[in-house]
């Protein structure tokens, strides 16, 4: 237990008959980039608020630093949370809104000016300790709100959806500044959104949250090629969800029976011959073979745009009376390809690729929503 900074024991909230945190079990590695993430109301914040200390678990047990701190206030904790709507004191300047959590622990004023001009330095904002916090642009204003609370060298720095206020560009931006500020000081960072990219781009380990339970907990790329339920598979990233019927099962694989074909994918979960399930198929796994080729795919190109890395293909296919709407992503670099709308193409991915889960889908493309 030693090398966890925190670690939640069957956690749990409740506010009336609704269940906010439904015994969580977590388990967060000193040093690392933690993400939780999931939909709005999933209890994110609840979570946060209980490592905090702002709020307290109705069961279980909260550990920071291998010390049970169920009774220990949020000021006592060497936790320190970021929120999302940073309230920096609009009549202070930089240094004295960074200053103001040191002063309140009694420490000399020549010590104070040091840390503050360090931690400006670690948040790239050297020398700008007199600017007044009205003259700041926004990411600026959040690198100061992040510099607040690192001066406290907290063991474990807690951040509610803290690029939220800020627009795509500026968040573009501090995703990359979190990233590399988190490897260069080495604290714990725990890292709340609803925003995959962020998750997926910043983290070591993310957990996600749905209706109050953690779903998953695995790296980000373990998380998008190997969800482990129906949720993850359709919360992250793009995603092809057609529902089938299984034919036959043998070990961890099925097969799927959708419209006229029968496709091999591995099995999400404990799943038996005649269960209706979906399979959920990446795009990015998909790729083009030869018309010639008879296990492939036909269809007709609908959507052809080219992102820089990827031509991402919508394409019309046709399985025996089984209207098809199939998303793909060819990577340039890999297959350079120059497919055109009205193209007929085909395309296949490899047995096993895809995985099947209980739960009913109405055959559609899944889209991440970039907000
Ligand atoms: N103080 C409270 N009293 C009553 N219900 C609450 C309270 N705080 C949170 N809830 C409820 O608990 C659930 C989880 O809320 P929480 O704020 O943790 O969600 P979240 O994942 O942070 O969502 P968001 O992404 O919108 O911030 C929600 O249904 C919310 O309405
Ligand atoms: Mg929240």
């Amino acid at each position: 237990m030693e090398n966890l900074d925190v670690q939640l024991v069957k956690v749990r909230k409740e506010f009336g008959s609704l269940v906010a945190v439904d015994d969580v079990d977590m388990e967060v590695p000193r040093g690392s980039f933690f993400s939780i993430l999931g939909p709005s109301g999933g209890g994110k914040s609840t979570l946060l608020r209980m490592i905090s200390g702002f709020e307290k678990p109705d069961s279980g047990n909260v550990f920071i630093g291998g010390e049970l701190s169920n009774d220990v206030p949020p000021n006592k904790r060497r936790t320190n949370l970021v929120f999302q709507n940073l309230a920096l004191f609009p009549t202070m300047n930089v240094a004295q809104n960074i200053a103001f959590g040191l002063k309140r622990r009694h420490i000399n004023k020549n010590e104070i000016a040091k840390k503050v001009e360090h931690v400006l330095g670690l948040v790239d904002l050297p020398g700008l300790g007199s600017r007044k916090v009205s003259m700041l642009s926004g990411g600026q204003r959040q690198r100061v709100a992040l510099a607040r609370s690192l001066v406290l060298d907290p063991t474990v720095l807690l951040l509610d959806e803290p690029l939220g206020a800020l627009d795509l560009k500026l968040r573009e931006n501090m995703k990359l500044v979190l990233k590399r500020l988190q490897a260069r000081v080495g604290t714990t960072f725990i890292y709340v959104t609803h925003d995959q990219s962020e998750a997926l781009t910043m983290s070591n380990m993310i957990a996600v949250i749905n209706k109050g339970k953690i779903e998953q907990t695995s790296s980000p790329l373990e998380l998008f090629y190997h969800p482990q339920t129906y949720f993850v598979a359709k919360f992250i990233g793009d995603n092809n969800c057609w529902g089938g019927e299984v034919i036959s099962v043998d070990k961890d694989t099925c097969s799927v029976k959708v419209g006229n074909r029968t496709f091999s994918v591995t099995a999400g979960e404990k799943i038996a011959q005649g269960d209706k399930v979906s399979i959920f198929i990446r795009p990015e796994i998909i790729h083009l073979v030869p018309e010639s080729d008879s296990n492939g795919i036909r269809g007709i190109v609908k959507e052809a745009v080219f992102d820089g890395t990827y031509t991402r293909i919508l394409l019309d296919a046709d399985l025996g009376n089984f209207p098809l709407e199939i998303l793909v992503k060819i990577s340039q670099s890999e297959t350079p390809s120059d497919v055109k709308i009205g193209d007929a193409i085909s395309v296949n991915w490899n047995n096993g690729a895809g995985v099947a889960f209980h739960g009913i889908s109405d055959n559609t493309v899944l889209e991440g929503v970039e907000e």
